[in-house]
């Protein structure tokens, strides 16, 4: 915990770090700060949409079960935007994220699903943020039903060629109703041979093989995790792949839980993240993820705000954020709060005062 709570005095040299940085100083005896959040999200989250699948979250509330389907609704609609539209809406998502207190987002690709909207949509994000992905094995686009190993090929081919630019990570959905093992690792190991970081979706609606082929495959993480098997544990125990948990997701599809204590107490690095995204967990809220990681998958609250700063900086392979040390980044949230305990106390509150890079 010491690289991750901080108490609330800072020491000379954190303080002249900050010198000019704080809105207010010396911060009073009921502020805290903590190190920002990285990804979303720290790690995970799919910002440049365009589109609403509010009636999708209604229906699902109203028994309809989640497969991944609506991808497709939001492809339709991010495909039709124009640029500065984009743009926009990942900029207002991106100041969301942190005010909320997150100041580093892997954004994900995944609602082009062609060439063209793949690259566009992944360029959009490389402004606002140096941690893109790209997805394309997301879902398989309505043009490609029924020949899903074509599209794969096109994914490891002409799409990958055009994303390399602006993608620093691959990734691929393996699920049932998206990609099937075999593909996921068609798409990992072409992207491994071009150059770029490892992620895989997996496990998220049901046990399957994702964790499995994300710990023979080297990812540096695999996000979801929701159902994991003694042997998914096991792997996972015995690798350097982060599990990612996705506690949001897991709230809006009404999935439930994963128990992350069996995990930690395996000795797995965990990461914590918001997902953001139009169909699975649209919110940038850091502090509810910890709130739920908390109270529904046996984490304490040192090891969910742990997992929320350090585990995601672990899961992008990145040392400079996530903590306060000499030499990192210093990005600091200032909770309006005695204690990081409030983060999980006080659910839904916006305990965040200032987010500072
Ligand atoms: O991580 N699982 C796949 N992708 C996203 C959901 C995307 C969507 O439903 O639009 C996720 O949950």
């Amino acid at each position: 915990m010491d690289s991750c709570a901080t108490p609330r005095w800072l020491s000379p040299m954190a303080r002249s770090c900050l010198s000019g940085r704080l809105d207010r100083w010396p911060m009073s005896a009921s502020t805290l700060a903590v190190p920002a959040c990285c990804r979303a999200s720290w790690t995970h989250t799919h910002l440049v949409f365009a589109g609403d699948r509010a009636l999708e979250f209604t229906s699902r509330m109203a028994g309809r079960p989640y497969d991944g389907g609506g991808i497709r609704v939001t492809t339709d609609a991010t495909r039709a935007a124009f640029d500065d539209d984009l743009r926009a809406l990942a900029a207002t998502r991106m100041a969301e994220l942190r005010a909320a207190g997150t100041t580093t987002v892997e954004v994900k690709s995944g609602y082009g699903l062609n060439v063209d909207d793949e690259a566009r949509t992944l360029r959009l994000a490389t402004e606002v943020t140096d941690e893109t992905t790209f997805l394309g094995a997301h879902l398989l686009p309505a043009e490609y039903e029924g020949r899903a190993d074509d599209y794969i090929d096109l994914v490891c081919g002409p799409m990958l060629e055009a994303c390399a630019p602006h993608s620093r990570w691959i990734d691929a959905f393996c699920e049932t109703g998206a990609f099937d093992v075999d593909q996921c690792r068609a798409v990992l190991d072409a992207g491994r041979a071009a150059g770029f970081g490892l992620r895989l979706h997996g496990n998220q609606l049901g046990h399957g093989p994702g964790v499995q082929l994300a710990v023979e495959s080297g990812c540096a993480s695999v996000d979801h995790c929701t159902y994991l098997s003694d042997s998914d544990v096991e792997a996972l125990a015995g690798s350097d792949t982060v599990a990612t948990f996705l506690p949001a997701t897991d709230f809006s599809t009404r999935q439930p839980y994963p128990d992350a204590r069996r995990v930690i107490d395996a000795g797995t690095t965990v990461a914590l993240a918001t997902n953001c995204n139009p169909g699975s967990s649209y919110t940038t809220s850091m502090s509810f993820c910890i709130a739920l990681a908390v109270r529904d998958m046996n984490m304490t609250i040192n090891e969910a705000v742990q997992a929320a700063t350090l585990g995601g900086a672990v899961a992008l392979r990145r040392t400079d954020v996530g903590r306060l040390s000499p030499g990192s980044a210093g990005h600091l949230v200032v909770l309006e709060a005695p204690s990081h305990h409030h983060l999980a106390y006080r659910p839904g509150v916006p305990l965040v005062r200032q987010t500072i890079t």
